[in-house]
C-alpha cells in the first residue's frame, strides 16, 4: 500500500508542500501519496487522532497549529522545544513525534548560498515565532555578535533570556541599531505581507554584506528593496529556506534526502 503523507494547516489550499512533496518522491523513487488537509483550530486534536487511525505515516504542520500541535505530540524533540513550534509529525507507536526542520532548513540555506556567519556580526530584523527557529543553528555557528532587533522591545529580551544558556543573544530596539555595522542582516518580520519594511536606520550593512529574508514572493519585495539599497553583495529570500525544511521533513519520514535544486527551480518557474 502506498504511504500517505498531508499538510494539516488552516487555510491550507495555498500550501506548496504538495508539490514540493510530490517532486521530492519522483527524484527519489519514492512512492508516496501527499495530501493537503484543511484542520480548523477546535478540530486539530480529532484530526491528529483520525489522520493516525487512517494510517498517515507524516504530517507537516503549518499555521495555525505549529505551537498547539506540540501538546497533542507523544513527544516533542529538544530543537522543536526550543523552538516552540512543531512543523513536522513523524506517526510512531500511540500518536505523533514532534520536530522542527525550520532551523535546519534556514542553516541550510545560508549554506547553499555560501553565506557565512561564524566569527561574522549578525543582525535579526523581528522576534516572532520564525525567529526561535533560527536561533539554535545560527548560535552554533558562532558569530561574533548576535543581535534581535524588534518593533516590539520585549520580544528580543525575552528570547536573550530563553536562549542564555545556548549562547549570547543582544537585544535591541530598531533604532538603538543606530551606527552598528552587520556582515548579515536576517528580515524575520512578516511586515512584506502588508507591503512593508521595518524602520531601520542607514547604513547598518558592512561592505560585501549579505541580506537574507524569511519571506518570499510578494511579502520579499519590500525588504529585497531595502536590501539592494544597501548595496549587499548578496541579497535572498526564504523559498530556499522553504523547500530545505521540507527536505529536511521528507528526510525524517523516508531516510533519505531529496535533492532541492529542482524544486526550487520549479517553485521560482511557477
Ligand atoms: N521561508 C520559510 O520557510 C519561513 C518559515 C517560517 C516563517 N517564515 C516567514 O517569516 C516571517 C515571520 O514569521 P513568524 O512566524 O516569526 O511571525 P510572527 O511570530 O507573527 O512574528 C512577526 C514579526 O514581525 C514583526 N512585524 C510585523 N509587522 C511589522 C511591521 N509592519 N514593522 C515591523 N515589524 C513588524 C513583529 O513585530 P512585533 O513583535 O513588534 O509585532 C514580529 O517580530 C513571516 O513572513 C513568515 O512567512 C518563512
Amino acid at each position: 500500500m502506498t504511504d500517505r503523507y498531508a499538510v494539516i494547516g488552516h487555510p491550507i489550499a495555498h500550501s506548496k508542500s504538495p508539490l514540493i512533496h510530490a517532486q521530492f518522491a519522483r527524484e527519489t523513487g519514492q512512492d508516496l501519496a501527499y495530501d493537503a488537509v484543511d484542520v480548523e483550530p477546535e478540530m486539530l486534536p480529532f484530526a491528529l487522532r483520525q489522520l493516525h487511525d487512517e494510517g498517515y505515516r507524516g504530517l507537516n504542520v503549518t499555521l495555525p497549529h505549529k505551537t498547539e500541535v506540540a501538546q497533542l505530540c507523544v513527544g516533542v524533540s529538544e530543537r522543536a522545544q526550543q523552538a516552540g513550534a512543531v512543523n513536522t509529525l513523524l506517526r510512531v507507536d500511540g500518536g505523533w513525534q514532534g520536530d522542527n526542520t525550520d532551523g535546519d532548513g534556514f542553516w541550510r540555506d545560508l549554506t547553499r548560498l555560501g553565506i557565512g556567519v561564524a566569527g561574522r556580526r549578525v543582525l535579526i530584523v523581528g522576534a516572532g515565532g520564525a525567529v526561535r527557529g533560527i536561533l539554535g543553528p545560527l548560535l552554533a555557528a558562532r558569530p561574533a555578535l548576535l543581535v534581535v532587533s524588534n518593533r516590539n522591545p520585549w520580544k528580543p529580551e525575552a528570547l536573550a533570556e530563553q536562549f542564555k544558556e545556548v549562547g549570547s543573544v543582544v537585544p535591541r530596539t530598531h533604532l538603538a541599531l543606530k551606527g552598528d555595522r552587520y556582515d548579515l542582516i536576517v528580515n524575520a518580520t512578516s511586515a512584506g505581507l502588508s507591503g512593508a519594511m521595518p524602520r531601520l536606520p542607514g547604513q547598518l550593512l558592512a561592505d560585501g554584506g549579505a541580506c537574507y529574508d524569511l519571506s518570499y514572493g510578494a511579502a520579499f519585495a519590500p525588504f529585497r528593496d531595502w536590501a539592494t539599497a544597501q548595496k549587499a553583495a548578496i541579497v535572498a529570500d526564504g523559498l530556499g529556506m522553504l523547500v530545505e525544511q521540507a527536505a529536511s521533513a521528507f528526510e525524517i519520514w523516508r531516510g533519505v534526502r531529496p535533492p532541492t535544486a529542482g524544486v526550487l527551480q520549479a517553485l521560482r518557474a511557477a
